[in-house]
């Protein structure tokens, strides 16, 4: 016990050490710079909903290598808003080539440009066209959740020779955020149930579906959810505040591809006289039915979600994450063996304050495999599994899996891989409250790590 003790004074001296104001967090990797912006200013009074799309956001320009995306919503004065007050549905970040000549003002990222004038530029997978092709996207869970992609590793992005002559590259933001301030049911409003918006017509003015009954066809931009009778509050200027690290592009990086699974795609393989093609039908969301009084007598209230995919082209794994919303117990990716690749599950908040709002879903759990130890093959069956606790009812739930893949290793290991690589620069401001946090997130990750390596053998560092 007492070596127990020591053991955590050095952490926690490491922790605070390695999170100080104006020291490096990555200690082996003094070019990475960090850049933060605030998104254009949107507005929320109690029960309403933004979903916004913003083009042309600031963002780090020229050829760079993205290493890390960090976010919150923050209101006028900087401060962090809580999730029981403005609940981030989720943020999006995607990148698109735009025409040079394109006749539309970008500065505010408030008006779209013609859908004639763009290219959004896609990553490795699998949902077709315009659905999950983001770079970056998370939810509730942003302000927990790892993001940072570890050396030699990052995201190319700004490559002059892949940007089509006539456009340049540009970043698209879409903030969807729901204030709950008020509400009658605040669980309800983050969930969409169509009743409390009183919807029953899309965005579009289409029917919905009478067995639809919660969702994002229900909490579209400027839905309202119904408030707690006499309820007055203001509204109020919000931002979504991002964080950006990169280091500028050269040969020793080793770029990694996106690919992002949602365990709801039904896809099919045809072939007919185009050829051999695979469709993919995803839905992004699901409801979870509760479970049976007898299921809840026995405890076994989990409903469990699973589709299998065609991994296209090998690689390494070198970064895994899920998303999944309240009632969310983990979810995993796994080989048709049953070997794991990476689990991710929630930490659930206790407290008030930013960061650790009871009940709602504060940070995701992430792999960092060792590099080059998890090894995708060309055409490996994958299999990614949700899991969310049913002992209530939930509606518009998500069970998505994100992960980096290197096609490569580098030849030589320029640095050693440190656990320092799993920790977040904190900025000055959130230094106290992040040394706080991070405490507890050591102590889970530790934990967590020990379980995990007795139990499976997987060694991937999980936070
Ligand atoms: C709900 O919508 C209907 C039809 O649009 C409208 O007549 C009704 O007043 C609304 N109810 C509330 C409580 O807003
Ligand atoms: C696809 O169809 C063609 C023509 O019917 C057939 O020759 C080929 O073997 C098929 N390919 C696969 C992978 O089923
Ligand atoms: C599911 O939630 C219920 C009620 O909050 C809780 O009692 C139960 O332990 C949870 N089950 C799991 C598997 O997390």
């Amino acid at each position: 016990m007492k070596n127990c003790s020591i053991w955590w004074i050095v952490i926690a001296i490491f922790v605070l050490a390695s999170s100080m104001p104006h020291s490096q967090a990555y200690l082996k990797n003094e070019k990475i710079k960090t850049e933060v912006f605030l998104s254009p200013k949107f507005m929320l009074g109690p029960g309403s909903v933004e979903n916004k799309f913003y083009y042309g956001i600031d963002f780090p320009s020229g050829h760079i290598a993205l290493k890390a995306f960090d976010a919150e919503v923050v209101d006028e004065a900087g401060n962090s808003v809580p999730l029981h007050e403005t609940y981030l549905h989720h943020w999006i970040v995607a990148r698109y080539y735009i025409r040079k000549d394109a006749d539309v003002l970008e500065n505010n990222g408030n008006r779209t440009p013609r859908e004639s004038d763009f290219i959004f530029v896609q990553n490795g997978g699998f949902c077709q066209s315009n659905i999950l092709r983001q770079y970056f996207g998370l939810g509730s869970e942003t302000r927990r959740t790892e993001t940072h992609i570890p050396d030699p590793y990052a995201l190319e992005v700004g490559n002059p020779t892949e940007i089509p002559p006539g456009y340049e590259e540009r970043w698209m933001l879409n903030v969807h955020a729901i204030d709950t301030r008020g509400v009658e049911d605040k669980k309800g409003c983050t969930e969409c149930r169509c009743n409390l918006y009183n919807v029953t017509k899309d965005e579009h003015g289409r029917p919905l579906r009478p067995d639809y009954k919660g969702g994002l066809s229900c909490c579209y931009d400027h839905a309202q959810c119904k408030l707690r009778h006499g309820f007055e509050g203001v509204r109020r200027n919000l931002y979504l505040k991002y964080t950006v690290q990169w280091v500028d592009w050269d040969t020793s990086v080793v770029p990694v591809k996106i690919f992002i699974f949602d365990v709801t795609d039904s896809w099919k393989r045809f072939n007919d006289s185009t050829g051999l093609r695979t469709e993919h039908h995803c839905l992004i969301e699901y409801d979870v039915e509760s479970c049976s009084d007898t299921s809840l007598a026995d405890n076994k209230c989990i409903l469990t979600k699973k589709t299998s995919f065609t991994f296209p082209t090998g690689g390494y794994v070198i970064y895994g994450v899920a998303h999944q919303h309240s009632g969310g117990i983990g979810s995993r990716l796994y080989r048709e063996d049953g070997q794991v690749i990476c689990s991710s599950n929630p930490t659930y908040g206790n407290g008030k304050e930013a960061g650790n709002e009871a009940g709602y879903i504060v940070g995701m759990s992430t792999c960092y495999p060792e590099p080059g130890s998890v090894k995708l093959t060309d055409g490996e069956t994958l299999i990614v599994e949700s899991n969310y606790n049913s002992s209530v009812y939930h509606t518009g739930v998500m069970g998505l899996f994100y992960i980096l893949v290197a096609d490569r290793v580098p030849n030589t290991t320029p640095f050693l891989h440190g656990p320092q690589e799993a920790y977040k620069n904190m900025n000055n401001s959130a230094f106290i409250i992040g040394a706080i946090v991070l405490l507890g997130v050591v102590a889970a990750a530790v934990g967590y790590r020990q379980r995990n390596k007795s139990e499976d053998g997987y060694e991937a560092i999980v936070m």
